[in-house]
């Protein structure tokens, strides 16, 4: 571990700080403590705005631009430590790249192409119980779905349920709906019947591109988060499918586009090109556009929220 000195920055622009935090990095620094002025002397200023404290000014930054700034320069903000007031040390440690998420399932040795995403794959680790934005933009898709009691649900790529949870404790009105789940993970499938076995959870051990000889009829709400645009899926092709054959005349749909990468325990926000070191949301945008305007198309109002999932919600309007 390289052990550097805290450095006080009292005064320092962002531009000084980046390019502080670059140089340090580039000559292999392990960890990288700073003193900055506590937030908290600073309540209700914007970033770089002064604050005056014992007859001296030091800069103000909310604690989230120093959060986004460990977030774009890959590294991780380790709990503030309290100085002397009015100062607090920051200190920032480089995440290790090769426990990108991504890297980790293109080298795991998973049985199949179908257990890429298996109960015991890297992926298991990510819970989005956990992240507080896709709860709250889950939430609020579902109130805008206005969805009838009793009504079934289908989820394309359930793995282990987490998005089961999500809807009976999002959504009381499906309390007493019928849940469908497909996926193609026999081990992540095993997980998500333990966690519901009940028979009106039904799971079904399948390739989506099969999904029109699974025999399911029609839904109130088709969901499919993060699995649209896996490889082997024509996420347009499936799009269609779902209109067209599976969806009530009022049915709804939400389908979620991944925007983040977790990298060594953290999230970064923004879609990559592989090796891009900042977002690159090209592809995304053009998917999420897509989808878009075949919904609109199709009679469904559309709108499009979240932050490391994009959520497109296609819903009927309330009737008159
Ligand atoms: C990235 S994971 C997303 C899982 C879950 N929806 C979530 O957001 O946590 C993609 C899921 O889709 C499944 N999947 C990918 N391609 C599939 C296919 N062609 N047919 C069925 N399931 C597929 C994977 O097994 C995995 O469970």
């Amino acid at each position: 571990m390289t052990l550097a000195p805290t450095v006080r920055l009292a005064h320092a622009s962002l531009l000084e700080i980046l390019a502080l935090l670059d140089e340090r990095l580039a000559a292999g620094a392990t960890s990288i403590s700073l003193e900055v002025l506590d937030p908290e002397f600073g309540r209700g200023r914007c970033a770089g705005e002064w604050v005056e404290y014992d007859g001296q000014r030091y800069l103000h930054r909310p604690f989230r631009v120093w959060v986004d700034l460990a977030e774009r320069r890959g590294l991780r903000l380790l709990t503030p430590r309290v100085r002397a007031a009015p100062l607090i040390e920051l200190t920032f440690e480089p995440l290790d790249r090769s426990l990108e998420l991504g890297a980790l399932l293109r080298a795991d040795d998973a049985p199949s192409r179908s257990e890429r995403y298996g109960a015991d794959s890297p992926f298991a680790r990510v819970s989005k119980l956990e992240d507080p934005g896709f709860v709250l933009d889950l939430a609020d898709a579902l109130e805008r779905a206005l969805l009838p009691s009793g009504a079934r649900v289908l989820d394309l790529g359930i793995n282990t349920g987490d998005e089961f949870v999500l809807l009976r404790a999002l959504a009381p009105v499906l309390a007493d709906a019928t849940l469908v789940g497909v996926d193609h993970s026999a081990s992540a499938l095993a997980v998500c019947r333990a966690r519901f076995p009940e028979p009106r959870v039904e799971l079904h051990h399948a390739d989506v591109a099969t999904l029109g000889s699974l025999g399911l009829g029609r839904f109130d709400l088709v969901l499919s988060i993060g699995t649209l645009q896996s490889p082997g899926i024509d996420g347009s092709a499936l799009l269609r499918q779902i209109v067209r054959d599976h969806l009530t005349p009022r049915g709804a749909v939400i389908f979620g586009f991944p925007n983040c990468r977790y990298v060594d325990g953290e999230v970064e926000q923004g879609a990559r090109m592989r090796n891009f070191r900042q977002p690159e949301l090209g592809l995304l945008v053009k998917d999420v556009a897509f989808f878009r305007r075949y919904l609109q198309q199709h009679g469904r109002q559309v709108f499009v929220t979240g932050k490391h999932y994009l959520l497109v919600t296609g819903v009927v309007g309330a009737p008159d």
